[in-house]
């Protein structure tokens, strides 16, 4: 495996990897993915081997255009207009499949709908360039946090990728949010890097929340999910005899007796806490303490997105018989 940071020739190894229906790790504005070949059903099975993901889970198909996802998805003027106000950026969109498309079925699990997403940054300029989509899960094995720098997708995936392409942390640092267009209503499936109030100004709508009851339309969204060794206590106002401490804004009275303390953003500010939440929780979870106390995240905004990783990351995992999957 080699770590190369993003230049000429690593957009050269990475396209060559591509041809050969291989898989790379390249970074996002959101989170790093691993990225193949859309449709290639050899590179998409490498995927789901790789992450040891379930293949019932399907992937977000990577473009660099619109017109790129009108070769297999309907796009109709609703999607457009997001999709023109929000790409590149950290939104997917959920839109019928088109089946005279060449995505191939393993990339959308057999579904007859698809996720898309225009990146921000290099791995857009990679998908220009090859001029096919490219899926991408976060690069992370299933269940594991989501890697935010070069470092966390090598800690996790080790050998297993050949190349990793450094593009420093991520700049929001938590997964895309995810919503459905309908003509009822509008589905937020993941809450995510756009706050769905972003959204919903330009929809004109509110967005249903999901729920668990609409299991099936987001197969990854199982509630344990993004699994830290350490047990979580969320909304934490103290800090106990030996806990860790993810602190966000003021100060516990206690903080002091934490083993060790980081806090995600000391001033309070939730774009800045998004960016450090990953990263954050591998570091306290690799002291190997038993737990870590969360201070409370505002629920508004990039909150809603964190405090939804959070409830994942602190979700018994035993109530849940398969491991879970993105
Ligand atoms: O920010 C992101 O979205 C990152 C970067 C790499 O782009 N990618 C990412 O992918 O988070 P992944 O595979 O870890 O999460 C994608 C989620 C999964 O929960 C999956 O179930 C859901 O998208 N998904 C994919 N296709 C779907 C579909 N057709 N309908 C509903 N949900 C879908
Ligand atoms: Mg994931």
């Amino acid at each position: 495996m080699s770590i190369l940071p993003v230049s000429a020739l690593a957009i050269e190894r990475t396209l060559h990897l591509l041809a050969q229906k291989k898989v790379v790790a390249l970074p996002t504005e959101t989170v790093y993915g691993l990225a193949g070949d859309a449709f290639e059903g050899e590179a998409i099975a490498l995927i789901y081997n790789t992450k040891k993901r379930p293949i019932f889970n399907p992937l977000i198909a990577h473009v660099s255009s619109i017109d790129m996802v009108e070769d297999f998805a309907d796009v109709d003027a609703r999607a457009y207009n997001i999709m023109r106000r929000f790409w590149p950026g950290p939104l997917t969109l959920v839109l019928p499949l088109k089946p005279s498309g060449s995505l191939h079925k393993l990339a959308t699990a057999g579904l007859d709908t698809v996720a898309v997403r225009q990146p921000q940054g290099v791995f857009s300029k990679i998908i220009d360039i090859y001029q096919r989509p490219l899926v991408a899960p976060s690069a992370n094995r299933s269940g594991r946090l989501s890697p935010t720098t070069a470092r966390a997708v090598a800690d996790d995936l080790g050998d297993s990728v050949d190349l990793i392409v450094d593009g420093g942390p991520c700049s929001i640092g938590i997964e895309s949010t995810i919503i459905k267009l309908g003509e009822e209503h509008d589905l937020l499936l993941r809450p995510g890097g756009l706050p769905p109030e972003q959204i919903e100004l330009v929809t004109g709508r509110a967005l249903k929340q999901y729920d668990q009851q609409d299991a099936i339309q987001a197969p990854g969204m199982l509630r344990s999910h993004y699994a830290p060794r350490a047990q979580l206590r969320l909304n934490a106002q103290d800090v106990r005899p030996s806990e860790a401490l993810l602190a966000f804004g003021p100060t516990l009275p206690n903080a002091d007796i934490a083993i060790r303390s980081l806090n995600l953003s000391p001033d309070g500010r939730l774009i800045e806490a998004a960016m450090h939440l990953f990263d954050y929780l591998k570091q306290l979870d690799e002291l190997g303490v038993e737990k870590i106390a969360v201070q409370e995240i505002p629920k508004h905004g990039l909150g809603l997105a964190i405090n939804d990783r959070l409830a994942r990351a602190a979700a018994p995992r035993s109530s849940f018989g398969s491991p879970d999957c993105a």
